[in-house]
């Protein structure tokens, strides 16, 4: 298990990017206070992966594909291409100190 951050460090509708296993990934943590993690490259043309708290989605930036917070599936991506394979999640666990880690 590889510590990202403790939960002080970021605050509801927040983000923030860490590297897990060599590729750039990113933590939210949304307005509700769940904490998800997902693999911050774009499964499309593996562009970067950036939070829009406002819309509550996560939103490549190249296509502007959107993928839903709760499991990184497809919420809507561009008629030029169809892009089925969502984001790929990163499992996590928070400890008593309130230490989150990937798994
Ligand atoms: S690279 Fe993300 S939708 Fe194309």
């Amino acid at each position: 298990m590889e510590k990202i951050a403790n939960l002080k460090d970021i605050k509801r509708g927040g983000s923030l990017y860490f590297n897990y296993k060599g590729q750039r990934a990113i933590l939210v943590r949304t307005k509700k206070g769940d904490l998800v993690a997902y693999v911050a490259v774009c499964p499309h043309q593996r562009a970067s992966i950036l939070w829009d708290n406002q819309i509550n989605k996560l939103i490549c930036e190249c296509h502007l594909s959107l993928f839903n917070v709760e499991d990184g599936s497809v919420y809507k991506h561009s008629s030029l291409f169809e892009l089925k394979q969502g984001l790929t999640k990163i499992e996590l666990k928070v400890d008593d100190n309130k230490d989150i880690y990937a798994v």
